[in-house]
This record gives C-alpha cells, sequence and structure tokens, in this order.
C-alpha cells in the first residue's frame, strides 16, 4: 500500500519507545503464497516513555487474529500499522498474520529467490513480515520455529532443535528487529570450523544453491581471516556457536549482518579463478570481514535511530578499510579508497543530494545508505585515529565496547567516548556529522629566514538546506622534501580548526617542497596551484605513495584539462614523467598501474563544473581518447616489454601480488591493443584460464572494435552462470563510444536474459549505461529516456533499486541547455508516474531540487 503524502520524518523528533519487549517467539509456517507468522511477545511499559499509545509496526500484512494475555482484541488497522487498547502493565502480546513471499519482488520482509524463502529487514522490512515495534532501540532475544518442507531452515542464534518438517533458533543476544533472518531452501553448505581465543568452538557454514559448493572456499577463508583480525586488533571474539553465510541471487544491496545469519548478494561471497576477476576476490574478502566486524559495530552494539546509521556503517567501513589494508597493501588500499570516495561521494556531496554524515531528516530511510553515510562516515573515523594517534585511537575503541555493549547508542555517545578517553573536546569535530559538502582548502607558502610557512584557508559551498558553514578540524598530514628528494621534515600532523590558520617550519636551509595531506589525512578538495614541474618532483621523490600518486594524477588532470579547454596537445612532461615511473621496475607493480589509471570523466566534468564552465562530456571523451593514443605511441616498447615481464606463470592465486602483476601486464595489454589492432588481446582471449585475463581481453577486443566473435563465444562458454553473464552485459555497455552506448543499451535490455527481477541483472545493464559518462549524457537524450523508460518499469517491481539508480540523474544541472531539458523531461516523466513508490518520489524530487 502507498501512502499518499511521504512523511518526512527528523531527528529531533526522537521519543524513546513507548513500550519494551522482553523474548519474542515466531512460528513461521513456510507457503509461497500464503505463509502464516505467528508471534508471541513479551511487553511492558516503558518508564522512560511518556506515552501510552501501544503502536505496531505492519505493512502489507493479513491479519488473522490477535490476543492480549489469551484475549482476543480486535486492533484498529491502518497501512502502517496498528494501534490496541493494552494495560497498563506488562502483557503478552499474540498475533497470526498472513504473507505471501512469492508475490514480493522488492526483496524486503520475506521472499523467494530461485524458490529458496530469504528475508532483507534492515532498514524497515520486518513490519512486512509481522506487527512489532520496528525500530533499532526495541531489542529483544528472539526464538523462532520454522515449518516447511525444506531441506534447509536457518535462522538467527543458535540451532535449539530439529525433526521431521521443522527446525529451531534461538539467539540468545537481545537484537533489533532489523537483524532478524530466515533461509529455508534445498542448500548444500561448505562447512568449517573456527577457535576463538578463549577456547569457543564454532561451526561456520557457507550455504549455497548446489552447483555453487566450488566457489566458496575463498569466502570461507577471508571469514576466519576476519575473525582472527578483530580478535587481534580489536580484541573481539565471536559470540555464538554458529556462524552462517548463505548466497542469494536477487539481493538489494552487498550483503547483510543479520546476527549469526549473515545474507549476501551471490556476487559478493562467490568466488572461483573462471568466473571472478582479481577485483571481485578483493572486494569479495572486504565484504565478508565488513559483515563480520558488523557482529560487534552494529549488532552487539546498534544505533538508537536509523539517523545513526553512519554509527555503525562508518565505523564498520573503517574497520573493513583497516582489514584489507593489513591483508593486502595499504597505500594501494588508501589510493582506491581516494578515488572511489572523490568519483561517488564528493560528487553527492557537490548537487542536489548531499547530506551530512548523519542526517538530520529523511523520507525513506533505504535512500540514505549513501557514499556519504558509508564512505565519509569511514573517512570520519579516520581522521579520529589520525587526530589522536594509535593507542589513543585503541583507548577510545575499548572504553566503547566496554561501555556501550548491548545498547542501541548515538553519534553524541560516540565522541563522548572519544572525549573521555583522550580528554579533548570535540564539539567542533561534530561539525563533519552535521555539516554536508567537501571542505575546499586552497594553500599558500612562504620561506624567509630558514623559515617556511603554509597557510591554509577552509571553505565549504552551500548545500540543500544548509547555506552556512562553520569551519571544521581538519587534520593535514604534511612532509617537507628539500631540493635533492631527502626529506627534511617527515610526516607531521597539522591541526587545522580555523578558516585560516598558518603554520611555520623553521631551521631549513633552503625553500622545500611541500607534500600536503600525505595518505589523503582528509576528505577535502586541495586547491593546490602548484607547477607541473613540482607535480613530477614529488612523483619521483615523495616518500608518500599516496601522494606520490597524487602527483601523477595533477599531473594527468592538468594536461586533460588544458586538452578539454584549449585543445592542447598532451603534455610531454606528463608524458615523460609517467614514463619514467612505469619503466622503474623498483616500483610495485600494482602502483604503476594505478599511475596508468585516468581520472573518470564524470570527475573530468565536475573540475570543469567548479571552475565556473559548462562541461561537454563529448569533449571529455574525445581528449581522454586522444591521451590514450598518445600515451600508447609513447609507450609502445615499454609496454611491449612490461606485458611479457608480468606475465604471470604460476597457477592462479588470488593475492595481492599476482594480482598487481596481472593488472600491470593488462594495463600494458590496453597501451598495446590501441596500436595492434586488437592482435594481442584476441591472444590473451583466446588462451586465458581466468576471469581476469579473459575479461581484459574481452574489453579490448569490444575496444578495438573487434569483439563481436570474442562476445559471442564468452555468453556460449558462460550462459549458465548468471554472475559472469552480468559482466557480459555490463563490459559491452562500458566500451562502447558515445553514440553507441544508448543503443546498444537498449538491444541488451532485449535480450532474453535481461530481467528486471534481478537487481544485479539490472545494475548490470543500467548501471553500466549510467556509469558510462559521456555516453549516457550524449547530447541526443538517448541515454537519458532509456533509463528513464527502465526505472519507470522497474518501480513498482522494486522500489528500492529503482531510487538507488535514480542517482545517474544527480549530475543533470551541470551540463548544458539541450541536455537540461532532456534531462528534466526524463525526471519529470518518472515523477508523473501514477503511484510512484516513496522511494523514487522522494529522489527525483531531490535530485529536481
Ligand atoms: N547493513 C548492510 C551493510 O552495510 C546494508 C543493508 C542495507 N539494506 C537496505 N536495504 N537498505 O552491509
Ligand atoms: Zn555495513
Amino acid at each position: 500500500m502507498k501512502d499518499a503524502s511521504p512523511q518526512t520524518i527528523y531527528l529531533a523528533d526522537y521519543t524513546p519507545p513507548a513500550f519494551l519487549v522482553g523474548p519474542v517467539t515466531l512460528t513461521f509456517r513456510l507457503d509461497p503464497e500464503k505463509t502464516r507468522v505467528i508471534s508471541k511477545i513479551e511487553f511492558r511499559p516503558n518508564p522512560a516513555s511518556q506515552s501510552d499509545t501501544f503502536f505496531l509496526h505492519g505493512e502489507n500484512l493479513t491479519l488473522i487474529r490477535a490476543a492480549i494475555d489469551g484475549q482476543e482484541v480486535t486492533p484498529e488497522l491502518s497501512a502502517q500499522g496498528l494501534t490496541c487498547a493494552v494495560p497498563d502493565r506488562p502483557f503478552t502480546w499474540e498475533a497470526e498474520v498472513e504473507i505471501a513471499p512469492a508475490a514480493n519482488t522488492a526483496l524486503e520482509g520475506l521472499y523467494m529467490s530461485n524458490g529458496m524463502y530469504c528475508t532483507q529487514c534492515e532498514a524497515e522490512g520486518f513490519r512486512k513480515i509481522t506487527y512489532y515495534p520496528d525500530r533499532p532501540d526495541v531489542m529483544a532475544p528472539f526464538t523462532v520455529r520454522i515449518e516447511g518442507r525444506e531441506k534447509i531452515m536457518l535462522s538467527n542464534g543458535n540451532p535449539a532443535g530439529r525433526g521431521d518438517g521443522w527446525a529451531e533458533w534461538h539467539d540468545p543476544w537481545p537484537k533489533p528487529a532489523y537483524l532478524f533472518a530466515l533461509v529455508a531452501g534445498d542448500l548444500v553448505n561448505h562447512p568449517d570450523r573456527f577457535t576463538t581465543k578463549s577456547g569457543r568452538e564454532v561451526e561456520l557454514n557457507i550455504w549455497v544453491r548446489p552447483g555453487d559448493e566450488d566457489k566458496c572456499a575463498f569466502g570461507m577463508e577471508a571469514l576466519k581471516k576476519s575473525m582472527t583480525w578483530d580478535e587481534e586488533t580489536y580484541g573481539r571474539e565471536y559470540d555464538l556457536d554458529v556462524f552462517n553465510i548463505v548466497a542469494v541471487d536477487d539481493f538489494n544491496m552487498g550483503a547483510m549482518e543479520n546476527k549469526g545469519l549473515n545474507i549476501f548478494n551471490s556476487s559478493c561471497v562467490l568466488a572461483s579463478p573462471e568466473t571472478s576477476t582479481d577485483a571481485n576476490f578483493e572486494r569479495i574478502e572486504a565484504i565478508i570481514a565488513h559483515e563480520y566486524f558488523h557482529n560487534w559495530t552494529g549488532n552487539r552494539i546498534t544505533c538508537r535511530d536509523w539517523f545513526q546509521l553512519c554509527l555503525k556503517e562508518g565505523l564498520t567501513v573503517f574497520r573493513d578499510a583497516q582489514f584489507t589494508a593489513d591483508m593486502r597493501s595499504a597505500p594501494v588500499k588508501r589510493i582506491e579508497d581516494a578515488i572511489m570516495l572523490r568519483g561517488r561521494q564528493f560528487r553527492e556531496d557537490n548537487g542536489p543530494l548531499a547530506h551530512p554524515v548523519r542526517p538530520d531528516s529523511f523520507v525513506e530511510i533505504n535512500n540514505f545508505y549513501t557514499a556519504t553515510v558509508y564512505e565519509k562516515g569511514a573517512e570520519l573515523i579516520g581522521m579520529l585515529k589520525t587526530l589522536f594517534g594509535h593507542d589513543e585511537y585503541y583507548k577510545a575503541l575499548d572504553l566503547y565496547f566496554q561501555r556501550h555493549d548491548g545498547d542501541a547508542a548515538t553519534i553524541e555517545d560516540w565522541l563522548k567516548v572519544f572525549e573521555d578517553a583522550t580528554g579533548r573536546d570535540l564539539t567542533q569535530f561534530k561539525r563533519w556529522y552535521e555539516q554536508a559538502g567537501t571542505p575546499r582548502l586552497s594553500i599558500s607558502d612562504d620561506f624567509s629566514n630558514g623559515t617556511y610557512t603554509l597557510t591554509f584557508k577552509q571553505e565549504t559551498p552551500p548545500t540543500p538546506g544548509q547555506p552556512q558553514k562553520d569551519p571544521r578540524v581538519i587534520p593535514i598530514a604534511v612532509g617537507l622534501l628539500n631540493p635533492n628528494g631527502d626529506e627534511v621534515v617527515p610526516t607531521t600532523v597539522l591541526e587545522m580548526t580555523q578558516a585560516e590558520q598558518s603554520f611555520a617550519f623553521d631551521g631549513l636551509a633552503s625553500r622545500p617542497t611541500p607534500s600536503i595531506l600525505r595518505d589523503f589525512s582528509a576528505p577535502v578538495i586541495l586547491e593546490h596551484k602548484t607547477d607541473n614541474a613540482t607535480r613530477a618532483f614529488l612523483l619521483a621523490n615523495d616518500t608518500d605513495p599516496f601522494n606520490r600518486w597524487q602527483a601523477g594524477r595533477d599531473l594527468v588532470l592538468d594536461t586533460l584539462l588544458r586538452m578539454i579547454r584549449q585543445g592542447d596537445a598532451p603534455d610531454s612532461a606528463y608524458l615523460d614523467a609517467l614514463h619514467r615511473l612505469i619503466r622503474d621496475d623498483t616500483q610495485d607493480p600494482a602502483f604503476r598501474a594505478l599511475a596508468l589509471g585516468l581520472p573518470p570523466q564524470d570527475e573530468l566534468a565536475q573540475l570543469i563544473h567548479d571552475a565556473g564552465a559548462v562541461p561537454d562530456p563529448q569533449a571529455i571523451w574525445e581528449a581522454t581518447e586522444t591521451l590514450k593514443q598518445a600515451r600508447a605511441e609513447a609507450f609502445q616498447d615499454t609496454a611491449t616489454r612490461l606485458y611479457a615481464q608480468y606475465q604471470v606463470t604460476d597457477p592462479y592465486r588470488p593475492s595481492a601480488e599476482q594480482a598487481a602483476a596481472r593488472r600491470l601486464a593488462n594495463a600494458a595489454l590496453g597501451i598495446i591493443n590501441r596500436l595492434d589492432g586488437g592482435a594481442l588481446a584476441q591472444r590473451q582471449f583466446d588462451g586465458a584460464d581466468n576471469m581476469t585475463q579473459q575479461l581484459a581481453a574481452l574489453s579490448a577486443l569490444i575496444s578495438a572494435g573487434k569483439g563481436d566473435a570474442a562476445v559471442a563465444r564468452f555468453y556460449d562458454q558462460w550462459k549458465h552462470d548468471r554472475l559472469v553473464i552480468d559482466k557480459w552485459f555490463a563490459i559491452q555497455i562500458q566500451n562502447a563510444a558515445p553514440q553507441d552506448a544508448a543503443p546498444r543499451t537498449k538491444d541488451l535490455t532485449q535480450h532474453p536474459d535481461f530481467t528486471i527481477r534481478n537487481p544485479n541483472r539490472f545494475r548490470s545493464v543500467l548501471g553500466a549505461l549510467a556509469g558510462n559518462s559521456a555516453g549516457f549524457h550524449h547530447a541526443s537524450g538517448a541515454g537519458y529516456a532509456l533509463l528513464a523508460d527502465q526505472l519507470v518499469a522497474l518501480d513498482p517491481v522494486n522500489p528500492q533499486t529503482t531510487a538507488r539508480m535514480c542517482t545517474a540523474f544527480e549530475t543533470w544541472a551541470r551540463y548544458d541547455a539541450t541536455r537540461q531539458a532532456h534531462a528534466r523531461a526524463a525526471l519529470e516523466r518518472i515523477l508523473a508516474t501514477p503511484d510512484l513508490s516513496r522511494d523514487t518520489t522522494e529522489m527525483v524530487t531531490r535530485i529536481l531540487g
């Protein structure tokens, strides 16, 4: 049922729950069309609440009967839930409802995926399962009985018995309803064991559809590594006898940390060398870690309300990034995260969807699972660690776990822990949680009498609803190099607290070259007007790997922007500096591959827009192509050597070392490919025995215009594997020229394997279009119109994924009048759709501004 007028919810309106919940007992009688859910819940009035209104959330439920202390009652029903007269003392609530999992295409609540029952309750899906106070500050232990014919029937916690046609589970840890999960189906497991540091024996399982058993081993290793890492790094141990992971094909997000029963999008857990790329392996390892780490930062300590989402997500993303840095290469992880943050979060922060890391209002909470809440949220934790240092950070975290275990906490609680542990005042730091927008940091410097002075100015442009911004505390990590390239001042964290502030370094023999914002010490935009000679110097000499990479990125941005604006030729100083770097075999191959990466075209558009001009996506694409061609001509011999030298001859392993070699070799392939008409790519495609090599070759063949046969062969080889076919759809669109992208996408939506029912498939096609910047923003408006058609079709099926995909339009106002008119028409058409979901209505309304 849809709301007539979507309501805005405000953080300021928070009130404690009127009733608290004791043990919860649920019985499920499974049936695809009519599942019965029988609940028995102990309620007691909350002394901390002024209200005595008994309200339970409930949506799309058929109420069969309800009783209080065994007496039938007739509650008052609405589209949002029910109210009922209740006694002014503890009482037992019982209800029986009917739901239809097979008809649930929104993939929220209890639904079916490939004949298997599964759930997704975060944020507010439990209310689609039964009547309940569906808010995270209501926590209770759950006992669950599942009745059905399924071979495997799982819920949270520990197994409590099973027999013919039933299984019972008991979760002793009080939890909010959003962490509830149920899975039932004919699944097979990849089992293992783990012994915690205090000796608890834990049974581990990854549950999959028959046929996928051989794709679980990597995920299981990642899980065990995560469990060990959290014990060693944060002193956090697992707290149940079993830990189950289930792979599900139809899933709106990546994965979900349900207590003891994590549910994963199959693309985020299933892995094999033949079907997964090196990047997939790295991502799977990180997501398994992320969900596992939530057991402490999310489950044992949860959020008081959904405005506090970053409390669990920012911290858990930060923890999974630390884990990846420890398992693989810390500089490579940091550079990849910065690329991601700039591509997604800076873009969000600079557009109509900008919101604080802790928002103060929302219409649909599912629209706030954003790069700002997650990735910028993680950056805030990183800044706290940078400001206070390793020891104080872990001291604060110990206090957090000790003080708040079992709580539904807030950002105020979190900051108070840091204040109490460190004795510092975090009033100003809190602005990072409250103010949207990315601070711009401009720099000037001065050298006289051996003293070098750096002066910084911070400024944050207005964002929707926040015209004025106050200065924030910014940790700026700085090092100084002398003219020989030696470091004369090692990394020092400057604590900027004012709008404008100077820092002096004395006793220097000559004017140093500064290396600023080392390791990307704050999520800010550096407006550093320096020259290319200095950038080349830093690329060659900086001791901070992040800033070495950044110097290379600044060089390529500079040449691309001059090519776009002035029609300049590619800068030879840039080409020389990059060539020197990639030829140098003492350098990490992963670092060289990263240095060969080009900035996303969308980021170039943003820079041009920020400088007050109107970006032309076609011109940006053309400049990028011209630069690629110039690099190919300049680097041909080096690329040929690197390609041969970095071939991996050992059997495939998804290790950081092998991945780095393949990454550099495939970057070399991309260079050679522009000159040999796809010959080398064809050889690699024909001989590939793993997906990393096969997909890199396929991508090269398509961009060389020689992809037709390989595209057909790839499909034939993989048509039985949904996850590989997702790659097949995406790669054809990612590599399409601007004018071909929308037509190609349209053709692919006619393919028999295209379906809007599966979010992965929808994203692999329409998400790929949105990611092809010059194609999606083509002046014809065909990209906008096609995406609008598909979103209008998807909205009644799956509002969450529709709303999320609307972000493709968030940059529309950057472009020229013709493109704007096309985009506006597409957005208005979506908005005018009868019965449009609350999710999509909110997103399109905000994007239109
Ligand atoms: N808590 C999950 C995670 O971070 C995300 C699930 C969100 N799902 C949703 N439908 N909003 O791993
Ligand atoms: Zn998470």
